[in-house]
């Protein structure tokens, strides 16, 4: 395709894919499109390891990582954070929700390493930030996209000197403008339907007010794309490509387990929520007994990040053992309602390029005859 990221990235279609899954990095690449690993929740040794095998797979095709590359929370997260520092309140309110449900307890044992093991995988500060970049610069990135706040200045400048382009999510217009002020090349516009975290625009309103508002800076649509239609729409809205994060977990090569897939493939559109329960921050996710939970009477209030985060390992730790899939609450978008039966990454990008080009026919025929408009 003609697109400015299709020639800056040296990609054949500009279809990107952001997943924690290396297996759909590597595939979305090979299908012509851009794999972007998130790295949030990886050890540098396991984010060298998983760039290896990609590297391997991929046969120099471009990918990239994305990377949490905060601001404000910084001060808050200087340190590794054990578990006791974690906030009585809300750590005990979880404790008694599983308990009631009847969700087993981790066991005495080796219960608080295995909170521990998970909570130093998680990376939240500016120095971690930087070590996930110096490994994933040991591979061949062409892009390091930055997930919630604007990039240091520094980071842009460094990665720009190795050649690699840098861009960031937003889901306001001011934030856009912030990223674009920080030097990115281009920017994820990400409407409040996407699965993770997300704002109070729709992808209707917020594509074309930030695009218009950063030109002529290159941008991403995001937000309920899964097939072709959409993509034609964010085209038309003045997108230069699409971002997608939740029609992948659909896929074979997701990280999903075929219950949770199941699960995913019976839910509408509408039993995704927006809550705080993940992080602190608004993400979306697919509704559960978890995430009714917080919206008890008597649910203490959300910690602030990253404390939120931190203090929903244990209980995801627990449910996850527990195997009740009720309690699950995996981040996903409403277009969910469109996912209902396993596929590849492969074909979700073909099916996506069909419909694109046949809503483009379409869109042609009605407004151009012999290639002058209708009169
Ligand atoms: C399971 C899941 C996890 C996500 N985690 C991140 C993340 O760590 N960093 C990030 O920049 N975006 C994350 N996102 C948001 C995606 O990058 C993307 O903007 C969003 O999924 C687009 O909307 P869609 O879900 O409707 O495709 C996540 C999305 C999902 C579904």
């Amino acid at each position: 395709m003609k697109a400015r990221l299709c020639d800056l990235l040296g990609i054949d279609v500009p279809i990107f894919a952001f997943s924690h899954c290396r297996d759909v990095v590597a595939e979305v690449t090979k299908a012509g499109g851009m794999g972007v690993l998130g790295v949030a929740y990886k050890t540098a040794e396991q984010l060298d390891g998983e760039l290896q095998w990609i590297d391997e797979r991929v046969g120099g095709k471009p990918y990239g990582v994305d990377v949490l590359l905060p601001s404000k929370y910084e001060k808050l997260a200087d340190r590794r954070i054990a578990a006791d520092d974690l906030p009585d309140d809300q750590v005990r309110f979880m404790r008694r929700v599983l308990d009631d449900a009847g969700i087993p307890r981790l066991p005495d044992d080796d219960g608080p390493a295995m909170v521990q093991s998970f909570l130093d995988r998680i990376n939240m500060t500016r120095e971690q930030a930087d070590a996930l970049v110096d490994v994933a610069l040991r591979h061949p990135i062409k892009a390091v996209v930055s997930a919630l706040g604007s990039p240091p200045k520094e980071t842009v400048e460094r990665l720009h000197a190795l050649g690699i382009k840098v861009g960031a999510l937003a889901g306001k217009t001011e934030h856009a403008l912030r990223h674009k002020a920080a030097g990115v090349d281009f920017v994820v516009a990400q409407g409040m339907e996407a699965g993770g975290h997300t704002g109070k625009v729709t992808s209707m309103i917020l594509w074309p007010q930030l695009i218009d508002a950063v030109a002529p800076l290159p941008v991403l649509a995001a937000g309920g794309i899964g097939r072709g239609r959409q993509m034609a729409a964010a085209l038309a809205l003045g997108a230069e490509g699409v971002w997608c994060g939740s029609i992948w977990l659909g896929s074979r090569e997701s990280e999903l387990n075929p219950a949770q897939r199941r699960r995913f493939f019976a839910a509408g559109s509408d039993d995704t929520v927006q809550s705080r329960l993940r992080s602190g921050k608004p993400a979306r996710v697919l509704r559960s007994k978890l995430s009714d939970a917080w919206e008890r009477p008597d649910a203490p209030p959300f910690a602030p990040m990253p404390y939120q985060t931190l203090l929903m390992v244990e209980p995801h730790l627990r449910v996850e053992r527990g195997r009740d899939d009720q309690w699950q609450y995996y981040p996903v978008g409403q277009i969910v309602g469109d996912m209902h039966a396993e596929t590849s990454c492969r074909q979700i990008v073909y099916d996506m390029m069909n419909e694109l080009v046949e809503a483009t026919e379409r869109l042609s025929a009605m407004v151009l005859e012999d290639g002058h408009a209708r009169p």
